[in-house]
Parts: structure tokens; C-alpha cells; sequence
């Protein structure tokens, strides 16, 4: 099938209450009709998701926003304006035509228009918002390929639509409007200075209020089977001597490295290019049968902080070298 016949036939699968895994810019979605309570219920089901745990409904014009929200607060517009298409995900007051289970019972709802050809062609030939969380089992890794997602819900979807790689590799940056001043929820494809140079200071990190039990907080989340932790390559060699030990580069290693299983997330240790690889790169170390990953840190800054985010959740936070902080 090419393309615009795929995206034809997944559109005609969406409509009549199917679910189909399709590719954004940050990672693949698991997409099914946002005005569909069933077809939605569907999607916790297959991914084995709490209940509680709210979906992202997925735009394809800025002007949809207003559809399904009460009002949109001008650091919102600034925002949206700026960034949509792309890694943004904004939370504000739901419009009551948007079914519970979407929202997992709260007053919000978070939307966001992607920046992906084929997720933009899908939306539109719905014809209606798509609610679509990120297609992985729950607790476990994004997918950035289609073959990620064939390869963990493969016979449970109707479809994959396959648009490559993912380009930006970690999820939306989610702001919250509840309150006066907007709040990151969660950090992502967009960086924190970024929106910050329009909208001025954020607050930074969920509240009980913004997100009453969001799993994508949780400690342990986005996780690899293997244990993960987040160290200095060198300093857990001593105590694991005896086990299979990955590495998770940030950038080349010097010359007198020489271990089997690594993985480089950007040879010159360039953020955008290490975010794009990081989580085919620890699916592929996961797949090795290792006793322990060891995640070398990223700078903390623009898109290192959602890289150190999910790295601190992928590893529980659990033996992260106490000289690395930790949020
Ligand atoms: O990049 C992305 O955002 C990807 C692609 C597919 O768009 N989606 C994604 O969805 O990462 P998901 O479900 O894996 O993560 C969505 C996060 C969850 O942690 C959820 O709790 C939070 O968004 N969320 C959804 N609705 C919310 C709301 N009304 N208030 C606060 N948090 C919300
Ligand atoms: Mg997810």
C-alpha cells in the first residue's frame, strides 16, 4: 500500500471506532477517534493502561483548539502560535463534549497538533480529534519506529502507519494553564528555554492539583526490562564484574574504551541527534540480555533535560550517583 492509500484506510478504520498506531515527530501514537468512549476504551485495554491515566487528543489546525476547550488563555495562544505544529502539549479546561475516559475523568484536556505529514493527514481525513497515547505497552519505552510498535502490540492493533523514524524521539513538552502562571508538566520535544523566551518564567514540575496520578511521573517509567542505571561509565564496573554490562553513551567514548555492547547517542554529542536515537538505542541494548545498562549523563540543558528525565525514569531512580542530583 502506498502511503496515501494507507492513510485513506486508516482514516476509514478510525471512523468506524478501530484503533491504529500512527507516526508523530516525537514518537508513534496509538490513535483512536477522541469522540469514540469505546474505541478509546480500547486503547487502555490493548496498551494495559490505568484508567486513570489521561490521553493526549491530536489536532490537525491550531483553530480546532477552540472546539474543545472553554477558553485559551493568551500565554496558550502565544505558545500554540509558536510551536504548533510540533512538541507541545497544552493543558486547559475541557469542553464537556469530550468523553471521560479521554480525560480520565478530569476537567481538562491535553491537545497538541503534531508535526508529522502523515499524523496531520490522518487527523484530517477522520475528521475528528484522535486520542492517542504513546503505542507501547504501559511502563515500557516509546516506540520511534513502526517496527517498535509491531513488535510489542503488532497483532492487537488494526494498523501501523509506517512514516520512518521519528525525528524529535521524546514525547511532547506538556505545559499546564490552570493556574496564573502556566506550568511544565512534563519536559519534552520542546525546551524549557524555548518557552520561556516567549512567555517568560514557568513553573516547573507537577503538582497533586495538575496531574492527581499521572503515571508518566511515576519514578519507574519508560522503562527497559534490563536494570538501567544512571552512572559514570567507569564506576559500577567493579561491583558487577561478573555480569554482561551495556553502556548508553552520550557521545563517543575516548579510544582506550573497549566494551561489546554500546550504544552512542550522537558521536559529537549533539542533544537533538542523542534525543532522536535514545530510545531505539536502549531497545536495542534490552534486546541483549544484559544484567545492567549503564546510561552515561547528558548536560541538563534545552533537550538534555527531557533525555535526563526519562533516563531518571527509566532507571526507578534507583543507584543514580548522588553527585548527578536528581529531580
Ligand atoms: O509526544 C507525545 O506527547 C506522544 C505522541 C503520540 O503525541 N504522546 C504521549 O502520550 O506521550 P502519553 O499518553 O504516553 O503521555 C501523555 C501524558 C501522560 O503522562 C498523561 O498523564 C498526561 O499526558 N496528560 C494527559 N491529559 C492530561 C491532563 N488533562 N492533565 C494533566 N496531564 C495530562
Ligand atoms: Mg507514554
Amino acid at each position: 500500500m502506498n502511503d496515501n492509500r494507507a492513510i485513506h484506510r486508516a482514516a476509514e478504520i478510525i471512523r468506524q471506532g478501530g484503533i491504529v498506531a500512527f507516526p508523530t515527530e516525537t514518537v508513534y501514537g496509538l490513535g483512536a477517534d477522541a469522540f469514540n468512549p469505546l474505541a478509546v476504551a480500547r486503547i487502555f485495554e490493548v496498551k494495559r493502561r490505568p484508567y486513570f491515566d489521561p490521553l493526549i487528543v491530536h489536532v490537525a489546525h491550531p483553530a480546532d483548539l477552540e472546539k474543545l476547550v472553554k477558553e485559551i488563555p493568551s500565554h496558550a495562544k502565544k505558545l500554540t502560535k509558536r510551536f504548533w505544529p510540533g512538541p507541545l502539549t497544552v493543558v486547559l479546561p475541557k469542553k464537556k463534549e469530550i468523553p471521560d475516559i479521554v480525560t480520565a475523568g478530569l476537567p481538562t484536556v491535553a491537545i497538541r497538533m503534531p508535526r508529522h505529514q502523515m499524523a496531520l493527514s490522518l487527523i484530517e481525513q477522520t475528521d475528528s480529534p484522535i486520542a492517542a497515547p504513546s503505542a507501547n505497552p504501559f511502563g515500557y519505552l516509546s516506540p520511534t519506529t513502526a517496527e517498535h510498535v509491531r513488535e510489542q502490540l503488532g497483532d492487537q492493533v488494526d494498523l501501523i502507519l509506517d512514516g520512518g523514524p521519528c525525528p524529535v524521539g521524546v514525547e511532547s513538552t506538556i505545559v499546564s494553564f490552570l493556574a496564573e502562571r502556566p506550568r511544565l508538566l512534563r519536559s519534552g520535544g520542546v525546551s524549557l528555554e524555548e518557552i520561556e523566551s516567549f512567555i517568560g518564567k514557568v513553573e516547573v514540575g507537577p503538582t497533586e492539583e495538575s496531574m492527581p496520578s499521572a503515571p508518566g511521573m511515576l519514578p519507574r517509567h519508560y522503562a527497559p526490562r534490563t536494570p538501567i542505571i544512571l552512572d559514570r561509565w567507569e564506576n559500577p564496573l567493579k561491583s558487577y564484574k561478573e555480569g554482561k554490562i551495556g553502556f548508553l553513551m552520550f557521545r563517543e567514548p575516548e579510544k582506550s574504551f573497549k566494551f561489546d555492547h554500546v550504544e552512542v547517542l550522537s558521536k559529537k554529542g549533539e542533544l537533538r541527534e542523542a534525543a532522536a536515537n535514545l530510545f531505539s538505542a536502549i531497545r536495542r541494548l534490552d534486546a541483549l540480555n544484559l544484567d545492567l545498562i549503564v546510561a552515561e549523563p547528558v548536560p541538563e540543558v534545552g533537550l538534555g533535560r527531557a533525555i535526563m528525565d526519562r533516563l531518571r525514569r527509566a532507571s526507578g531512580d534507583r543507584f543514580v550517583d548522588s553527585s548527578l542530583g536528581s529531580e
